[in-house]
């Protein structure tokens, strides 16, 4: 029997609020999954990870492929023994990361050829050796793997991407060959064209997923046009089964697709904007770098939860991101992933209250204000 499943467990307009069992613990949507690309959430231990509130992990096939190795961390007893991590796992499938990251990429019908950024050596990548090392890596959430392309981007080659992908469903699904205990999702391609979103979303459900990503967004196109094929494809979707809205995005996005019907969410935004020394909170972001915190001993929110925001001056914030200090990465990392995870704890209650529209407004107005 299948060991992971979805429950829905309320619902406030389109927004959703449920619930994912897994063998290595539940997943409480809607969900933000920070990202530790190589087996790290950068800047963080696991143990703070899970403090923040987080359920599970993002990880990625394409770098664990490189370094160590897929077959290595098999060995080592699988990627949650190897950075002790015992909550669920999701990783991504590979081919969006071959494609922004590696070198002599070469796509045909059988998968994808490429060499790696790190040494130059070649690899290849199939939906079957994709299946395989997300198995091998003991992911509790595998992708299929998929063609996501920028936008805008000509309507014959997002038809061309989205039918490949398709293809690629199919064959990840057989691979995957029914694994009790885990789940695999199949991806929404079609870009910004709604006829050829709907024929992606209608493909992969007569294969059947145990849930359904949307892929091929936040590349390029404006919030705008991403809202509208959330719009579109969220009702194409069967509602007992996860929605996950891949690699979105700021706070903002986040909030909107929750109001459309997304589930889950993946972005290095909050773990990258804090090592670049910009925090998130509930009144927008703040620019760390800039000298107006200079002298500024008021700390980041005094009435946040998070100790962090009510430890540190901002005086001493912004001396730590100007020098580089590591310690200053660690600290703004946790700022904003505790912060994201606050977002949507606080979306996840709202639904439950049957209040999400005026939690929406009320937390747009927060931002809107600006910084004390
Ligand atoms: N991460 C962000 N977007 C995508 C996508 O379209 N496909 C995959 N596999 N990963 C992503």
């Amino acid at each position: 029997m299948k060991q992971v499943n979805f429950s829905l467990l309320a619902t406030d307009g389109n927004a959703r609020r449920g619930r994912i069992d897994t063998p290595r613990g539940d997943i409480q949507t809607p969900a933000f999954m920070p990202v530790g690309t190589a087996g790290t959430v950068k800047a963080m231990y696991p143990e703070q990870v899970r403090e923040t509130g987080a359920d599970i992990l993002l990880g990625n096939t394409y770098h664990l492929m490189l370094r160590p190795g897929a077959e290595r961390v098999a060995s080592l007893g699988g990627l949650h023994t190897f950075m002790d991590w015992e909550r669920p796992i999701l990783t991504d499938s590979g081919g969006f990361q071959v494609m922004s990251l590696a070198k002599l990429r070469k796509l045909d019908e059988k998968g994808v050829t490429f060499r790696s950024h790190i040494d130059g050596s070649a690899y290849s990548l199939t939906p079957e050796r994709s299946i395989e090392i997300q198995t091998l890596l003991d992911s509790d959430i595998i992708m299929q793997l998929d063609e996501c392309i920028p936008l805008p981007s000509e309507t014959r080659e997002i038809e061309r991407a989205m039918e490949l992908s398709l293809r690629w469903a199919d064959r990840s699904k057989t691979a995957f060959n029914n694994q009790a205990n885990r789940a695999l999702f199949g991806i929404v391609q079609g870009g910004d064209d709604l006829r050829l979103r709907a024929k992606s979303a209608a493909g992969l459900q007569s294969i059947g997923f145990d849930g359904y990503a949307v892929g091929g967004l936040a590349v390029g196109e404006p919030q705008e046009v991403m809202f509208e094929v959330l719009s579109g494809v969220c009702p194409l979707l069967p509602s007992d089964r996860p929605r996950y809205l891949m690699g979105v995005g700021k706070p903002d996005d986040i909030l909107g697709a929750i109001e459309r019907g997304i589930d889950m969410f993946d972005c290095v935004h909050p773990t990258r904007a804090g090592r670049h020394g910009h925090i998130y909170t509930r009144f927008g972001v703040i620019n760390m770098k800039n000298a107006r915190h200079k002298d500024d001993a008021r700390p980041v929110d005094e009435q946040s939860p998070n100790r962090n925001c009510r430890r540190f001056s901002r005086a001493y914030l912004h001396h730590l991101v100007k020098t580089e200090e590591i310690l200053g990465a660690m600290i703004l990392s946790q700022i904003n992933l505790a912060y994201y995870q606050e977002l949507v704890a606080g979306a996840r209650a709202a639904i439950e209250a049957g209040t999400f529209s005026e939690y929406a407004e009320a937390t747009r107005a927060g931002w809107a204000g600006g910084d004390l």
